[in-house]
C-alpha cells in the first residue's frame, strides 16, 4: 500500500508562463516529483522487508533514502501550491507581520532568501520555515532535499534551485528563475501553511 501520493496541480501546465514554461512544469511534476513519491514508498517497503528478514546491512543507505525522498516529496508539494497564475506582489496577512518582526522588514528577508537560493552549491532549495520552538520564521538553505534543515521546522515558502527546476528555460541563469518565482508567488498559500503549521498540521 502506498503511503505517499502525488498531489495534482491546481493549475494547468501552461498557466505559469512566461515565468515558468509548461514543459518544465510538466516534467518537474509528472516525472521528478513522482520519482520522489515512489522512492519514499519503495524505501518504506525495503525497510519493512529488512525488519522481516532481520538484515540491516543496507540501513545507512535506506535511512538516507528515506530522508531524501520524503523531504523531496514534501518540498515539491509546497512548491506547487506556493505558485499561482494570479500570484506575485508583496507579503500579506500574518506572514507580512512576521517577516517584519523576524527579518526587520521585507527587504532584508528578500535579500537573505535570494542569497540563500543563489548560493546553494549544487542541488537544493531556499526555504522560509516556521520554527515552532522560538515561534518565528527562519530562512534555510537546504541541500538536496534534507540537509542543513533545522529539525521540527515547517516549510512554508520554498524555491527549488535544482537544475531540473529551471535549466530548460533559464539555462545557467539561476537568479533569473528566482526572480520569475517571485512573479508567481502565492502569499495566500503561505499564510494558509503558516496557520496550519501553528496547529501542527502540514498539507501536501
Ligand atoms: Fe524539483
Amino acid at each position: 500500500m502506498s503511503v505517499y501520493t502525488l498531489p495534482d496541480l491546481k493549475y494547468d501546465y501552461g498557466e505559469l508562463e512566461p515565468h515558468l514554461s509548461a514543459k518544465i512544469l510538466q516534467l518537474h511534476h509528472d516525472k521528478h516529483h513522482l520519482a520522489y513519491v515512489n522512492g519514499a514508498n519503495d524505501t518504506l517497503e525495503k525497510l519493512a522487508e529488512a525488519r522481516k528478514t532481520g538484515s540491516f546491512a543496507a540501513i545507512n543507505a535506506l535511512e538516507k533514502s528515506l530522508a531524501f525522498h520524503i523531504s523531496g516529496h514534501k518540498l515539491h508539494s509546497v512548491l506547487w501550491t506556493n505558485m499561482s497564475p494570479k500570484g506575485g506582489g508583496l507579503p500579506t496577512g500574518d506572514v507580512k507581520g512576521l517577516i517584519e518582526n523576524d527579518f526587520g522588514g521585507y527587504e532584508g528577508f528578500l535579500k537573505q532568501f535570494n542569497a540563500a537560493c543563489v548560493g546553494v552549491q549544487g542541488s537544493g532549495w531556499g526555504v522560509l520555515s516556521w520554527e515552532p520552538l522560538a515561534g518565528r520564521l527562519i530562512v534555510q538553505q537546504v541541500y538536496d532535499h534534507q540537509s542543513e534543515h533545522a529539525q521540527g521546522s515547517v516549510p512554508l515558502l520554498v524555491c527549488d534551485v535544482w537544475e531540473h527546476a529551471y535549466y530548460l528555460q533559464y539555462e545557467n541563469r539561476r537568479a533569473e528563475w528566482i526572480n520569475a518565482f517571485w512573479a508567481v508567488v502565492n502569499w495566500d498559500d503561505v499564510n494558509h501553511r503558516l496557520a496550519e503549521a501553528k496547529l501542527g498540521k502540514f498539507s501536501a
